[in-house]
């Protein structure tokens, strides 16, 4: 008996060694240029993301698009060895989706639309760095079952998402979120010479806030 589970155990073991995705440096040092780029358009995300829309204004967009801190947080928790290139993955997945919903509801002359085409311009270019710095086999990786079920919902037609899997959210939440989650997805090009910040922690982005009761953005 005992034998037998052993040997189950090493073959699962040998089995799980063939089957382990390529593991690499999560985030090669080329993207960090045009992800800094990317975050310096991001810095003006309240002008042009606040300000010129109205009060309370809400896009629709996917549950899963609101993908915030937590949700990663989550995911590392429900998702054993999850490997940070999946993340990765995945938020570039959801974040070209938020960027053209909200490209969508602006018409041509609205004052931010090329604020909003240039910071799609420059996530592109983020992606284009992170798809030619990996090999090819890595992006036909089988994803694990719970972050298949987030891709399966994000690249779901329009008609056939139920009503309830619908949100409404600003488009600054949106960028809120984009921001926060890069910095903690690709946390080695934007860290700090100084204390180590832990970009993923949900209290490092609330403690520069002066209201943080305040349910804004
Ligand atoms: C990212 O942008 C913020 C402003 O939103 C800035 O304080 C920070 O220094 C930038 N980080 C890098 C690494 O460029
Ligand atoms: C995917 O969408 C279905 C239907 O909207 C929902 O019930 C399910 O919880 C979603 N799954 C995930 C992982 O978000």
């Amino acid at each position: 008996m005992v034998q037998l589970s052993t040997s189950v155990y090493l073959l699962g073991g040998l089995l799980g060694l063939l089957l382990s995705p390529v593991r690499m440096a999560p985030t090669p040092a080329s993207m960090c240029t045009p992800l800094k780029t990317l975050n310096d358009s991001l810095s003006h995300r309240r002008r042009y993301m606040k300000h010129n829309f109205p009060i309370a204004y809400t896009i629709k967009v996917h549950q899963e698009e609101v993908f915030k801190l937590s949700n990663i947080n989550r995911m590392r928790l429900q998702v054993e060895g999850l490997d940070e290139l999946v993340l990765q993955r995945l938020w570039f997945q959801v974040n070209q989706g938020v960027l053209k919903k909200i490209i969508q509801v602006m018409p041509e002359r609205h004052p931010s639309r090329p604020y909003a085409t240039e910071l799609e311009r420059r996530f592109r270019d983020v992606e284009g760095v992170f798809v030619q710095s990996h090999p090819a086999e890595l992006f036909q990786q089988e994803l694990p079952e719970t972050i298949q079920e987030i891709w399966d919902n994000l690249t779901e037609e329009s008609d056939r998402v139920p009503e309830s899997s619908w949100r409404l959210a600003s488009p600054k939440s949106l960028l809120d979120n984009f921001c926060h989650t890069m910095h903690c997805l690709f946390s080695e090009c934007f860290a700090s010479t100084e204390a180590q910040q832990d970009y993923c922690a949900v209290s490092h982005w609330r403690k520069g806030r002066k209201k943080p009761s305040h349910p804004e953005s």
